[in-house]
């Protein structure tokens, strides 16, 4: 089956074409077969889509989410917004509500989120365990995650359960032992939240070795609350990413631009949890690799919306236009260590967004209005705008 996109206003390929004007899109059995100028564009497709002079992006890449959980925390944003302030505690109150829930509940919220995050223009999402934090909740939240994304990431090390709260270490045992035997089946990263409130350093390094004794590749929440330890150790350990970096040292800085390792951002967190924004331009003019995500989870960051991000990071946070979409699309390729995704270039997966607008300027140019025309992952048209 071969597919036409055609009569595209503006391309942004993040590839070698870089950005095209009047451009086509050839896309054969899911993967992108041609690129370039729309006058030049093979004419033997099956199936032509006139894109009517409106620009086309790559799918985004939502390299961090927590989207298997029950209950919400409504309640908690509220106080937050009058004042009270973001604790990593508040975990334990989805960690009740999602062990409470069955199977089945999980699963049709899972399948909500995704459905949304599709219609927002999002095609590969990475998806996080650790609001069970028991051997049997942590494995049911990595096999559903799994349903649902290649990228399934265990982090049993997302708190301390209250039932540990006297022997914090027994629970890290716990997580490196029997939880970890029983997760890594369905997972392919490990990820520790690294902060004041949730695991030291020396307990990270921990969880994170064990994991990748078992073949998991590490990945990091660190110094989303205040400065720490936490991305030293992640560049140590050869992690994909450092995620959050709220409060970096200059020294964090320094050691994140000369390592291979991605920083992903996520300004819903500070947006819903009233921090200050992390400065990406320091980052970027540093020669920093950075990621955009939303981090969607019901305590610090509830949203889906990668435009959201995408607008956020340009007004609030020094980045580009063009740099947020790259951090969004290929960033958080690079963030999953793919090369099949985040570009628009012969071979890549098809995995593209037709977007109501003439350009991707209109991702923070018009903010909260929804942009997203039509979706195709591997090719497939996963949501379409009426
Ligand atoms: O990414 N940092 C740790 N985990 C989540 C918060 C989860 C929650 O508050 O429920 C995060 O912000
Ligand atoms: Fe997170």
């Amino acid at each position: 089956m071969r597919t036409l996109i055609t009569n595209i206003g503006e391309l942004t390929t993040n590839a070698d074409h870089g950005m095209l004007r009047d451009a086509a899109v050839l896309v054969e059995d899911g993967r992108i077969a041609w690129v370039g100028a729309a006058a030049d564009a093979p004419t033997h497709a099956e199936e032509v889509v006139d894109a009517g002079g409106r620009a086309v992006i790559p799918g985004f890449v939502d390299s961090h989410s927590h989207i298997v959980f029950g209950g919400d925390r409504a309640a908690e944003f509220e106080a937050r917004m009058a004042g009270e302030k973001y604790a990593a505690g508040g975990i334990r109150s989805t960690v009740a509500a999602t062990r409470a829930a069955t199977d089945d509940e999980l699963r049709v919220r899972l399948r909500g989120f995704i459905a949304e995050m599709h219609a927002q223009g999002t095609t590969t999402v990475e998806i996080k365990s650790g609001y069970g934090l028991d051997v049997e909740t942590e494995q049911r939240l990595v096999r559903l995650a799994a349903e649902a994304t290649d990228e399934v990431t265990f982090l049993g090390a997302h708190v301390v359960p209250t039932e540990f709260a006297e022997d914090p270490d027994a629970y890290v045992d716990l997580v490196i032992g029997p939880m970890l035997d029983a997760c890594a089946p369905y997972a392919r990263w490990i990820d520790v939240f690294c902060e004041s409130g949730a695991f030291s350093v020396e307990q990270s390094r921990r969880v994170l070795e064990a994991g990748i004794a078992r073949g998991l590749a590490p990945r990091v929440h660190a110094s989303q609350l205040g400065p720490g330890d936490g991305v030293r150790m992640a560049v140590e350990l050869g992690a994909a990413s450092v995620d959050h970096g709220t409060y970096l040292t200059d020294d964090d800085v320094a050691a994140l631009a000369v390592s291979d390792m991605v920083l992903t951002l996520l300004p819903g967190v500070e947006f819903s949890t009233r921090q200050p924004y992390p400065d990406a331009r320091r980052l970027i003019d540093a020669g920093v690799t950075v990621a955009l995500a939303c981090d969607t989870n019901p305590g610090s960051s509830f949203t889906s919306s990668m435009p959201f991000c995408i607008a956020v990071a340009v007004r609030d946070m020094g980045m580009t236009p063009v740099e947020a979409l790259w951090a969004a699309t290929a960033g958080g390729a690079a963030a999953l260590r793919r090369d099949d995704i985040g570009t628009i270039a012969p071979g890549m997966r098809a995995d593209l967004v037709l977007l109501d607008a003439p350009s991707h300027v209109h991702l923070s140019y018009r903010p909260g209005v929804p942009q997203v025309r039509s979706v195709w992952k591997d090719g497939v048209l996963v949501a379409k705008r009426s």
